[in-house]
């Protein structure tokens, strides 16, 4: 079964609380939090602060997504806020399985995640210091952004790395996902979605997200 994290970067936040109870209700077990420092992407959005106080409305998963160059200097930060898993980008740091190692130091789940411009082999160094993969297909830094087909072999490739090195290891995609083209990414076997504008977007978000679960799980694919 796969996971879906409602991306609040898309949420309207003069109504935030309640739009997450909404995702809560309706069955999102991720929330998946972009932050973003002007530098590593074009864009600023929030940090540590904004996402503790939504802490204590939810026992889902805080997946942080950090899109900031240096990520190690954040660490404790993002910790002490409640994150649950922290993805760094493997084109932001040099420090990166320092960085990992740290994460899981602090008894929180570790990720890298690559652009969809970065090949995916440079994950296989990774792999004994991650619980999830991200792979993004769209380049990070806004939502609302469209789809980038090639992401599909960055995820078979992902997929066929992490299955060779008998980790246990999730596969993330974030970036312009919806149900219309979810089985894109859960055909080759990606079982974490982030979905932004596809999830706040919509009219009806529960609906949304049912609609996203269904035609994931009904696609999902762990043996290629
Ligand atoms: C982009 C962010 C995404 C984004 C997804 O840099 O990492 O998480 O919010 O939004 P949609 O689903 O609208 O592409
Ligand atoms: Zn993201």
């Amino acid at each position: 079964m796969i996971k879906i994290a409602p991306s609040i970067l898309s949420a309207d936040f003069s109504k935030l609380g309640d739009q997450i109870l909404k995702t809560k209700e309706a069955g999102a077990e991720y929330l998946h939090i972009d932050v973003m420092d002007g530098i590593f992407v074009p864009n600023i959005s929030f940090g540590a602060p904004v996402y503790k106080c939504i802490r204590k409305m939810t026992d889902q998963f805080f997946d942080v997504h950090l899109m900031i160059v240096d990520p190690l200097r954040y660490i404790d930060a993002f910790a002490a806020a409640g994150a649950d898993g922290i993805t760094i980008h493997h084109e932001a740091c040099d420090n990166r399985i320092e960085t990992l190692q740290y994460i899981r130091s602090k008894g929180i789940k570790a990720a890298v995640s690559i652009k969809p411009k970065t090949d995916p082999q440079v994950l296989k160094p990774y792999l004994p210091f991650i619980d999830m993969i991200l792979i993004m297909s769209v380049e990070p830094g806004f939502g609302g952004q469209s789809f980038i087909p090639t992401a599909i072999d960055s995820v078979k490739a992902a997929k066929k790395l992490v299955d060779e090195s008998g980790f246990d290891i999730d596969i993330e995609v974030d970036g312009g996902l919806s149900a219309k083209n979810v089985d894109l990414v859960t055909s080759v076997g990606a079982n974490v979605i982030v979905a932004g504008s596809a999830v706040f977007g919509a009219p009806d978000m529960g609906e949304a997200i049912k609609e996203i679960r269904e035609n994931g799980d009904k696609t999902y694919c762990t043996k290629l």
